[in-house]
């Protein structure tokens, strides 16, 4: 992908505010989905509020190469995607380069499952090194003809189902926390013959569930209380239609993260975070910043496109260290680098266990924050599962990215408690979920320069 040729580094200075009034971008999540559904549903579905990352840009671009004819977007965001129904894909005539994108390499895994057409994806370094075996798995018991390499990991190589073959609908009880192999055999489910069930193992982000919903495709949603956990069961039938609709994409609670613990940490911090998506398998960020008496209070709750939102005013508070509970970790999977830049602004320790998911992310996301902490003058304990953090000073220094979106914008943001400049190495990916981040940074007081 062209975004891993600037080589950008940012240096971002200490600033003693974090103000002002802001929108962030569309949800990731959000976005991918609604162009997947839109190309496969019948009829034309108009999306607003698309995210133009990256990573959705590579999932609008491999459904392009499979004839999907899809405009924008535009200056505003808005997408139009021009559907042909679930049989409507054609061959790609290129291998899918998915770049660093492990929603659109997972998710697609389970299309191009049933579909009678060859393909092969890959994605760049970072996401060519990622566990692949947790989607080919289950696809390979529903009879895809699907493999990832002997290491488990892209090229995702799937050979089109012969005329007389078709996917076959499983049990599955997934391994792990995870809305991408969940989504993953829910959309393979929709050309498997049969009623396919998939049963997570803790709560996980439902974007897939509601869209189907919205696309007028039948599941069923069963929620049971197994040994003191909620497990969901979801059930789908294949062989149904989908039908095209208007999909307003929710600002992305993720990117609001790291402006929630900026206006948290900021010594002058008071910020509003408008349009913020606040499904309820998403707020885990929020439940634990304000286990940490973080200042954060949610108002002008609504609904908007099938997705509840809400704006957030955040104040900047005296952060305290915690045990974060077990049962937010899946709702915060993602926000847990800015947490742990939350961690080291807190007084007192913050412990994170059972999130071993975070070692297979964009980066390994507990070692990279760890060493960028450490170099920060922070002192952290790292454990397979997790880690602890005793708050503290953050000096200054050079730390790595490991070219991960998540992990860059979390030390540009610690810059705001820094002792002196922070420069963080390998930025490109930002690009994949926020482009706009250092403008917006900048434009609420923080100080960073991005550098080629
Ligand atoms: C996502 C699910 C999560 C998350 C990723 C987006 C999705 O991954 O980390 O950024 O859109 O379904 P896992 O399913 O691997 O937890």
């Amino acid at each position: 992908m062209s975004h891993s040729a600037q080589n950008l580094h940012f240096v971002a200075q200490p600033s003693s505010r974090a103000v002002g009034d802001i929108i962030v971008p569309g949800d990731k999540s959000v976005s991918h989905r609604s162009i997947m559904f839109g190309a496969l549903a019948q009829g034309t579905t108009h999306i607003s509020g698309f995210l133009p990352g990256q990573d959705c840009l590579a999932t609008m671009n491999a459904f392009k190469t499979m004839g999907i004819e899809i405009e924008g977007p535009d200056s505003h965001n808005n997408v139009t995607v021009h559907g042909k129904g679930l049989y409507g894909l054609t061959a790609p005539k290129e291998t899918l380069n998915v770049g660093n994108s492990g929603t659109s390499i997972r998710l697609l895994s389970g299309i191009l499952a049933g579909q009678k057409f060859s393909s092969t994806m890959l994605g760049d370094s970072s996401l060519n090194k990622r566990p692949m075996r947790r989607v080919v798995d289950p696809l390979k018991q529903m009879n895809a003809n699907i493999q990832a390499s002997d290491a488990g990991t892209p090229p995702i190589v799937c050979e089109g189902l012969a005329d007389n073959q078709t996917l076959k609908a499983i049990d599955y009880h997934l391994p792990m926390a995870s809305a991408q192999v969940k989504s993953c055999i829910l959309l393979a489910g929709m050309y498997a013959k049969g009623i396919t069930k998939v049963t997570e193992p803790g709560i996980t982000r439902d974007h897939t569930e509601r869209m189907l919903q919205a696309f007028g495709y039948p599941i069923t949603v069963e929620k049971n209380i197994d040994d003191c956990v909620e497990k969901t069961r979801i059930s789908i039938e294949g062989g149904h239609p989908l039908t095209a609709c208007d999909i307003q994409v929710p600002g992305d609670i993720s990117s609001a993260t790291f402006f929630m613990v900026a206006g948290l940490i900021a010594k002058e911090g008071e910020l509003i975070i408008r349009n913020v998506g606040m499904n309820p398998t998403r707020i885990g960020a929020i439940n634990i910043l304000q286990q940490m008496q973080g200042n954060l209070t949610i108002i002008n709750e609504r609904m908007a496109g099938g997705e509840p939102v809400a704006d957030i005013v955040v104040k900047s508070s005296a952060l305290q260290g915690i045990d974060i509970k077990a049962q937010d970790v899946p709702l915060a999977i993602d926000e847990f680098p800015a947490i742990f830049i939350a961690a080291a602004c807190a007084t007192g320790i913050t412990r994170l266990r059972e999130a071993e998911e975070l070692r297979v992310k964009e980066s390994d996301r507990i070692q990279a924050m760890a060493d960028g902490l450490t170099t920060l003058g922070i002192n952290c304990t790292v454990y397979d599962d997790g880690i602890d953090i005793i708050g503290g000073q953050l000096t200054s220094g050079t730390v790595n990215s490991f070219d991960d979106h998540r992990i860059a914008m979390s030390f540009a943001i610690s810059a705001l408690r820094a002792q002196g400049e922070v420069i963080i190495l390998d930025c490109d990916n930002v690009a994949t979920s926020f482009p706009s981040f250092v403008s917006l940074a900048n434009q609420v007081g923080l100080s960073i320069i991005a550098k080629a």
